[in-house]
């Protein structure tokens, strides 16, 4: 077993409730298949305490970072010294660094999981038309990140589709140059199908866009990851769909969290 000493770079999750979390099993592991010596515990903070904590963990010196997750993520924007373009977008930060100096650089990952699992499953989406339902909290990360990584154009349909509207609007005050527009519930047309809502989660929701239109050309991906075969992945499988789970979402995102935490801020992307 890891042996914890004076030397450990010392990892944190903020949490509030904290018996569920699952990130410092993962983290850990990682670390150790990289023979890194540190360590992630889970620190129960709550709502109304995040401010404190954070304060007190600027000064903790062999702290390196730490993740943030339910209910903090929108508070934790205020609380670094900087973020990223695409925390300042989607007005969450989900993991954070503190440099030697006390200062705490905060990013989403949400997104950049995303993209980290397609290509893990061999699915490049550089180029690709892609189309996302939804523009809530998990959706916009998503859409920020696919812009990020070269998709040819991105179409994004929401039920309330002021948001959608808006989601774009953002995006394109960082990237001017994206080819985005608002589509409705039909996903014709596009390479790869997204479902970035929270359509699938419960038994008997709606589908969350035209199943009856996918052709067997479009591959189809789920953020949903129980049930991991939704009622949508299962309508693009009978109609000859490649389909993509939800999980490697989370699973691709543990080594990001990991690199960012210990200092590699190449997401840090700085909003204009
Ligand atoms: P998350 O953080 O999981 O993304 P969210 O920010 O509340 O949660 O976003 C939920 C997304 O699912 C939104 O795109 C939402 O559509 P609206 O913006 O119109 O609310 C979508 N969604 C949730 N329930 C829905 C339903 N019954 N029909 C259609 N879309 C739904």
């Amino acid at each position: 077993m890891h042996q914890i000493t004076g030397n450990t770079r010392i990892f944190g999750i903020l949490a509030d409730p904290i018996q569920h979390v699952k990130t410092p099993q993962g983290i850990n592991q990682h670390f150790a298949a990289e023979a890194f010596d540190g360590v992630m515990v889970p620190i129960h903070v709550g709502e109304g305490e995040l401010a404190t904590v954070v304060q007190g963990l600027r000064a903790v010196r062999n702290l390196s970072g730490f993740v943030v997750t339910v209910p903090h993520k929108s508070a934790m924007v205020a609380l670094c010294d900087q973020v990223s373009a695409a925390a300042r977008l989607i007005g969450a930060v989900n993991v954070v660094h503190r440099s030697a100096d006390g200062r705490l650089h905060g990013t989403m990952l949400d997104g950049e999981g995303f993209v980290a699992g397609l290509r893990q499953q061999g699915i490049e989406p550089a180029g690709l038309s892609a189309y996302l339902a939804g523009a809530g909290g998990a959706a916009s990360a998503i859409a920020f990140a696919l812009v990020r990584a070269g998709v040819s154009r991105l179409t994004v349909a929401n039920r309330t589709s002021d948001k959608a509207l808006q989601l774009i609007e953002r995006i394109r005050s960082i990237h001017p140059a994206a080819v985005l527009n608002v589509g409705t519930e039909d996903p014709s047309g596009h390479e790869l199908v997204i479902n970035g809502t929270s359509l699938g989660l419960r038994p008997g929701d709606a589908l969350p866009l035209q199943a009856d239109k996918l052709q067997a050309s479009q591959v189809v991906a789920e953020i949903i990851m129980q049930p991991a075969e939704t009622p949508l992945l299962s309508a693009a499988k009978a109609r000859g769909c490649r389909i993509h789970f939800g999980a490697p979402m989370l699973s691709s995102q543990l080594a990001l969290m990991a690199a960012f935490m210990r200092g590699k801020l190449e997401q840090l992307e700085v909003a204009p």
